[in-house]
C-alpha cells in the first residue's frame, strides 16, 4: 500500500494528516498551554501542534528557572517564510529569558548536500543570520556556531565534538536502522553530531545540566528519538532529558511542499514586494471555484487555499479579522482575488518594514558571531 504521507529528515511527501503522525511518531498534543503562549499565534492557533516532555519547559518557566532552547538550521538557499515560523518561536522563547543555542548544520549541509563550507557560511549568514537580526533577535544571553568551528575556546570545543564521538558508544546498528531505515555514512555521521548539538548545552564547559528545548520541524523528529535514547544510556554524564516541540510546516504556493531548490514555491524574505505579489497572483494554490458565478454559489475552500494558510500561519495576527475572512470565503461572499490581496498588502507591508530592518541588520552582524 502506498503511503499517503513521508515525513523523514531527509524525505518529506504527500498530503501531511497531523493526528496520523503524531501517532506514528508517538510524540504527544501540544494543549493547555499558559497564557503567555497563548499570546502567540503559532501556539494559539496550534501550528506548534505537538511535544515530547514539553512540561519540564513549562515547569522550568513557572519556576522561573533557567532552560536553554536549542535549535539548527539548515544553510541551504534562500530564506523564506517556512524557515520564519522556526525563528517566531526563537524570539519567543528569547523573549522568556532563555538562553539560546543555535546551531548552523554546515557540516550536516556538507555531508548531505553541498561541500563547500565556504559558500554555506556565506548563505548562513546573509540568509539566514540577518534575516533572524531583522526579524528581532538580539545578541544576549545567546550562542550561535558553526558545527566546524565550535568554539574558539579550546576546552568548550574539545567538549563538544567529544560528546559527538562518544555518543556513538550507545547505539547500535539494529536501532539506527529501526529509527532511519537505510542511511549512508555521512547522514549517520550529521545525525551523531545533531545529537551533540542537542546534549552539549548540558556539558560542565557550557550550562551545566539543564532543561533543554529543541524546537524543530516535524522531519525532525528521529533525531530527537535518538538523542533522547542515548540520554538514557549514556554512563559519563547525568543529562536531564530532552524536551522538544513539533510546528506544521508551512505549505508552499502551489499547495504542496515548500522548498528552497524550487522558487516558484515559496517567497524568501529578501523578495521584492513586487516579485512576492506577483508570485501569489500567479502561484497561490486557490480554494475557489472555477467561476465567480459557482464561486458565490458554492463557496471556497479556506481549508486547502494557500492564501488563507499563510494568513493564519504567520501574516494576520487578528483571531476576529481571520475568523471573519474565514467564513465570507467559505460563504462565497469573498472571492479568490480578493482573498489574494488580503494577503498581498499584508505582505507587502511586512517586506517593506523586513528590508529597512534587513540594512540595520547588516551592520549588527559582527556582534552576532
Ligand atoms: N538537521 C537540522 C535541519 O535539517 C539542522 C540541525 C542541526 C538541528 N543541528 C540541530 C536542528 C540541532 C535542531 C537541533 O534543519
Amino acid at each position: 500500500m502506498k503511503k499517503e504521507f513521508i515525513v523523514t529528515p531527509w524525505e518529506v511527501t504527500g498530503k501531511i494528516n497531523y493526528n496520523k503522525l503524531i501517532k506514528e511518531f508517538g510524540i504527544s498534543p501540544l494543549a493547555n498551554l499558559p497564557k503567555e503562549f497563548q499570546r502567540n499565534l503559532l501556539f494559539r492557533r496550534g501550528i506548534v501542534y505537538g511535544h515530547r516532555d514539553f512540561e519540564n519547559i513549562l515547569n522550568a518557566i513557572k519556576n522561573k528557572q533557567k532552560f536553554v532552547m536549542m535549535t539548527g538550521l539548515m544553510p541551504s538557499g534562500k530564506f523564506h517564510f517556512g524557515h520564519a515560523l522556526l525563528v517566531k518561536q526563537i524570539l519567543f522563547y528569547q523573549s522568556l529569558g532563555a538562553k539560546l543555542y543555535i546551531a548552523v548544520a554546515d557540516l550536516e549541509a556538507y555531508n548531505t548536500r553541498n561541500p563547500n563550507l565556504e559558500e554555506l557560511r556565506k548563505v548562513a549568514i546573509e540568509e539566514y543570520l540577518i534575516n533572524y537580526i531583522a526579524l528581532g533577535l538580539k545578541p544576549k544571553n545567546y550562542d550561535f556556531y558553526f558545527q566546524s568551528a565550535r568554539s574558539k575556546d579550546a576546552k568548550k570545543s574539545n567538549a563538544y565534538y567529544n560528546l559527538a564521538s562518544k555518543v556513538s558508544r550507545y547505539v547500535t546498528f539494529n536501532e539506527v536502522k529501526a529509527i532511519y531505515g537505510s542511511i549512508t555514512p555521512g547522514k549517520l555521521n550529521s545525525a551523531l553530531l545533531q545529537v551533540s548539538d542537542m546534549l552539549h548545552p548540558q556539558l560542565k564547559d557550557f550550562e551545566g545540566k539543564i532543561n533543554v528545548l529543541v524546537p524543530v520541524g516535524s522531519d525532525q523528529d528521529p533525531h530527537i528519538k535518538l538523542a533522547r535514547d542515548i540520554i538514557q544510556r549514556i554512563k559519563d554524564y547525568r543529562f536531564s532529558q530532552l524536551s522538544s516541540s513539533y510546528h506544521m510546516f508551512m505549505p508552499g504556493l502551489k499547495g504542496d511542499k515548500m522548498s528552497s531548490s524550487d522558487s516558484t514555491s515559496y517567497i524568501a524574505l529578501t523578495n521584492s514586494s513586487e516579485e512576492a505579489a506577483n508570485k501569489i497572483r500567479k502561484y497561490a494554490f486557490s480554494g475557489g471555484q472555477a467561476t465567480i458565478q459557482e464561486h458565490r454559489k458554492k463557496g471556497g475552500n479556506p481549508d486547502v487555499d494557500v492564501s488563507y494558510q499563510w494568513l493564519r500561519m504567520f501574516f494576520e495576527e487578528n483571531d476576529k479579522k481571520l475568523q471573519n475572512i474565514y467564513h465570507n470565503y467559505k460563504s462565497g461572499k469573498l472571492l479568490t482575488s480578493e482573498l489574494k490581496q488580503i494577503l498581498i498588502d499584508k505582505l507587502t507591508i511586512f517586506l517593506k518594514n523586513h528590508h529597512r530592518q534587513r540594512e540595520k541588520a547588516k551592520k549588527l552582524v559582527s556582534k552576532f558571531i
